[in-house]
């Protein structure tokens, strides 16, 4: 935000004098936003806030971020805290908005918004006693068997799905369950569906890693990272399906999931403490 703003005051500088009682409200408001920073949250740790702060959560901001928050058109929030944001800075966020971007501003009262980061960093900071249970070991093996094709867990696996060796530092155990059993219902940025077709007809299909007016970087079923200009191509079509399989409890007994959820927490452990 601040910096956001610094950019702007440079900006009107460059533009004359005659703007600078604006650029000086503006620097005014950017001390301001420092203050924000180091702001606490009334509502710290009170559990109803949090679900105060999901049922609005679920209304205004589900539809870009996703009904867990892992992201759809707008970012994951469920890393905030693990990638080092404070409460203050994640309120201020939400207050402003982020200019240049479909992030909005809102004028909602205090109250709302603390609610709204309550809930946020309810998702985002997770105590190991979740995934306290299950044995590691069978674990492991469930995981070589149905997930190691396409996720890597410590030193080896696929690339297709995103790496997950530190997966359960930052999502709870709701999170992950969900995540497992129903793949498409949110699908992490860098790691949607995609499939192109080229000119002459052959269809390619992977995971989306970045997107331009001119071209397009896939990294597709056959783990080969790709790379086409559009004019190359006669269709470029995002898909809703995730490229992971679901794994309903048929397929993944209750059993079988809570040793894979220890067997990946083991994981986060052994990387967070080498
Ligand atoms: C119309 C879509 C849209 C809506 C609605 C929306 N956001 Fe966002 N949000 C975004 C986008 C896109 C970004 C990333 C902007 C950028 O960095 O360029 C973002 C960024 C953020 C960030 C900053 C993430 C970071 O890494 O620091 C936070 C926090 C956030 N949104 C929270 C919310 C909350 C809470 C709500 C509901 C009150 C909300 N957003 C509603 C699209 C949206
Ligand atoms: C055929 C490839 C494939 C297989 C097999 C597969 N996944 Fe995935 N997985 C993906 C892809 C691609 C994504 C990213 C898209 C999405 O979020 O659905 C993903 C996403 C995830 C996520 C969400 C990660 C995040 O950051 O939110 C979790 C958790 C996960 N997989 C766990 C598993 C587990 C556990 C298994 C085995 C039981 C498994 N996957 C099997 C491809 C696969």
């Amino acid at each position: 935000m601040s910096v956001n703003n610094r950019a702007i005051v440079t900006r009107l500088l460059a533009h004359g004098l005659g703007l600078l009682p604006i650029a000086v409200a503006l620097l005014l408001s950017t001390g301001a936003a420092a203050a924000q920073d180091s702001l606490a949250n009334p509502h710290e740790g009170n559990a109803a806030a949090a679900r105060a702060g999901r049922a609005l959560f679920e209304t205004r901001c589900a539809e870009c971020h996703g009904a867990d928050a892992k992201g759809i058109s707008g970012p994951d929030l469920t890393v905030l805290w693990a990638a080092g944001r404070s409460d203050g800075r994640v309120f201020q966020t939400i207050r402003r908005g982020i200019a240049g971007s479909i992030m909005p501003s809102s004028t909602a009262p205090d109250d709302e918004l603390w609610a709204i980061v309550s809930y946020l960093k309810s998702l985002g900071t997770v105590s190991p006693v979740e995934f306290a249970t299950g044995d590691a070991e069978q674990g492991r093996q469930v995981f070589s068997a149905n997930c190691a094709g396409c996720h890597r867990a410590g030193r080896s696996g696929g690339r297709l799905g995103p790496d997950l060796s530190r997966i359960t530092l930052s999502r709870s155990r709701a999170g992950m369950i969900a995540a497992i059993r129903d793949p498409s219902a949110a699908m992490r940025v860098g790691y949607r569906t995609v499939t192109v077709v080229t000119a002459d007809g052959q269809r390619i299909r992977g995971v989306k890693k970045a997107e331009d007016a001119f071209s397009i970087q896939l990294f597709d079923t056959g783990g080969r990272l790709q790379g086409y200009l559009k004019t190359d191509l006669s269709d470029v079509r995002d898909e809703a399906q995730s490229l992971m399989p679901s794994f309903p409890v048929d397929r993944l007994s209750d059993g079988d999931l809570d040793n894979l959820l220890r067997f990946l927490a083991s994981v986060g452990e052994a990387t967070n403490n080498p």
